[in-house]
């Protein structure tokens, strides 16, 4: 169990207490596309596609308005498709797009079956599935299993009756010590912050239970019902033609079914730990992590590879959002080979180091191969829970310079890489300055000022340097970040050596240079401490090899002799601007949080 629990919130928060914490570069890298063309279409591709893909997390509310209401809609996205097509991503994840009263945006969904109005249609769904598909971009679903809307008809109907049919669709318990005049206690002490994770329906005169908010009761998954409408709902979306699905929260689908109190959480003095409102922390281990779990992700493995029986089996992805405490404990997600579960399970140790630590991230991203079982690790720095790179890894004066570094760990270390909007053109996280502008009232609002919410890397994403960045006609439900004006796509479109131009050619060599896609990763120069080297290789391909530098000074490395080849005239493929060309690999001079990247002839 991940000692600061499982709850989103949880990780946000300690992330955030942790933080409170030219020369174009570009040569011999032309920015054309990779011909994927070639190779869709063949079982052993269709099979294959996700083992080395770069997956585009899309935030749809901030992608692209086309409507003028100031909330990005699915025509937006289909608008883009060019755009992505370009950059050479091979899935765009949406995150929750179904009806929802949007108490947690979308994570509350009211109708799994449907499009949110706001959103568009199914008829724009369908649409945007067809014209990603002609780019060969897949369209992945999030797939939200734990809990519901407090809105979704099975709740409502649940919580009408004591005896209604879908009462044991959630979690319902008497309250401890409950009189005929009296609520009672809640059944047990799990919680948050000092909330409570159970709240009291005076009608029914029960508690229920929720993870995240009271407006998001969890389902019951004790009831073999449950599992039977997800498979459903699942081959619903199929059927329209989705490329997977990311199974959102999914290590807290099942609790303890004896609803035994959490034990606190203590620090290495024994001394309770306190959350940043002064409550103390619990350790939350019966909140989540049951081996019913893996039973469920493997029957929806099979389910989902039944549905594609007669085509290419496995050609759907089944990505999961977990928090692993490390790499092994990722492995049991994978599911052994002949009951498999997920394909990418989300590597987050990688990408939360949040500490340009050299040995650290040589660790993890060994760890990534060596540990994981011959499974294909996803790496992922950035999402719409977390405050974006920037904040995390950013020292102000470099940060795009930094983003190179970690772009280069998240696309060329091996394996499929998750990105999230804007990351291309270097967003910054822009948080709200007043709590009266919090839009996300799950997050934001209990904590502020200490925690602002998730607003800051959700803002519009910036197109161009006009009227609210080219993202709505109208007024964009988040405010468009003042660095619109020279962070855009735009102005980095045209620009050698943009972070745009610096994303697209990785992408590019990341799909076309053999070692990049099918090499394994060996570590060089180990005992370095300011420089992270490693080198990727397979029989027969030439070897490349990958230099980032952690520092904001300029640094010199030799990579020559075991395990890299003795010698040997580099070919460079990419370098950050200013770098100079190295021809040997004794000698490889780095800029500031420099990046190279050479083939050795
Ligand atoms: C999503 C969050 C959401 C939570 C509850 C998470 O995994 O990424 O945005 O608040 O689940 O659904």
């Amino acid at each position: 169990m991940h000692p600061i629990g499982r709850s989103k919130f949880n990780v946000a928060l300690t992330i955030l207490s942790l933080m409170i914490c030219s020369a174009t570069g570009l040569e011999a890298a032309s920015v054309t596309q990779p011909n994927k063309r070639q190779t869709v279409g063949t079982a052993a591709s269709e099979r294959n596609w996700w083992k080395n893909a770069v997956i585009y997390e899309v935030y749809p509310r901030s992608f692209q308005d086309t409507n003028g209401d100031g909330i990005g809609d699915l025509n937006g996205i289909t608008e883009h498709l060019d755009y992505l097509q370009k950059l050479g991503v091979d899935a765009i994840w949406l995150t929750p797009i179904y009806p929802s009263p949007n108490a947690d945006f979308g994570y509350d969904v009211a109708d799994y079956r449907d499009i949110s109005p706001e959103y568009g249609s199914l008829d724009d769904f369908n649409r945007m599935v067809a014209e990603a598909k002609k780019r060969h971009i897949r369209v992945i679903m999030d797939m939200v299993m734990n809990h519901t809307s407090d809105e979704n008809a099975w709740f409502v109907q649940s919580r009408s009756s004591r005896t209604d049919p879908y009462r044991n669709w959630y979690v319902w318990h008497d309250g401890k010590g409950e009189t005929a005049s009296s609520q009672g206690a809640p059944p047990n002490n799990w919680g948050a912050f000092g909330r409570s994770s159970w709240e009291w329906d005076a009608e029914t005169r029960q508690y229920y239970y929720h993870h995240f908010s009271v407006h998001q009761p969890d389902l019951n998954w004790y009831n073999p019902a449950i599992e039977q409408e997800f498979k459903e709902i699942v081959s619903y979306w199929l059927n329209l033609g989705v490329g997977g699905f990311r199974f959102d929260a999914i290590e807290t689908l099942f609790e303890d079914p004896n609803l035994q109190n959490e034990a606190p959480l203590l620090d290495k003095n024994g001394k309770p730990v306190l959350d940043p409102s002064g409550h103390p922390r619990l350790q939350r281990t019966k909140e989540g992590d049951f081996p019913q779990v893996h039973t469920v992700m493997r029957q929806m493995r099979a389910h989902v590879d039944a549905f594609d029986a007669n085509q290419f089996p496995g050609t759907r992805v089944l990505i999961g959002e977990l928090f692993a405490r490390d790499t092994s404990d990722l492995l049991k997600w994978y599911g052994p080979p002949q009951t498999p579960e997920f394909e990418l399970p989300m590597d987050m140790p990688v990408a939360f180091i949040n500490k340009l630590d050299v040995a650290t991230f040589r660790e993890r991203i060994a760890e990534s191969e060596t540990k994981l079982g011959g499974n294909v690790p996803l790496l992922v720095f950035d999402n719409h829970d977390q405050p974006r790179m920037d904040v995390r890894y950013g020292d102000g004066v470099h940060d795009v310079a930094i983003q190179r570094v970690l772009s280069t760990i998240l696309l060329a270390s091996g394996g499929a890489s998750l990105m999230y909007y804007g990351d291309e053109i270097g967003m910054k996280t822009t948080p709200p300055t007043r709590k009266e502008d919090v839009k996300d009232r799950m997050g934001g609002l209990a904590n502020w000022p200490r925690f602002k919410g998730r607003d800051g890397e959700r803002t519009p994403m910036q197109w161009t340097d006009g009227s609210n960045a080219g993202f709505t006609t109208g007024s964009p439900w988040l405010p468009v970040p003042s660095t619109a004006a020279s962070v855009n796509v735009k102005a980095e479109e045209g620009d050698p050596g943009s972070l745009l131009t610096w994303y697209r050619t990785l992408i590019h060599l990341k799909k076309t240079i053999p070692a990049l896609e099918q090499g394994r990763n060996t570590m060089l120069d180990t005992q370095n401490t300011k420089v992270l080297s490693w080198m990727r290789r397979a029989p027969g391909i030439p070897v490349v090899l990958i230099s980032v530098n952690f520092t904001a000074e300029p640094q010199t490395v030799d990579l020559a002799g075991p395990p890299a080849p003795a010698n040997g005239a580099l070919k460079t493929l990419l370098k950050s601007p200013g770098e100079s060309s190295p021809s040997r690999l004794e000698h490889i001079e780095l800029e500031p949080f420099g990046v190279y990247i050479g083939q050795v002839q």
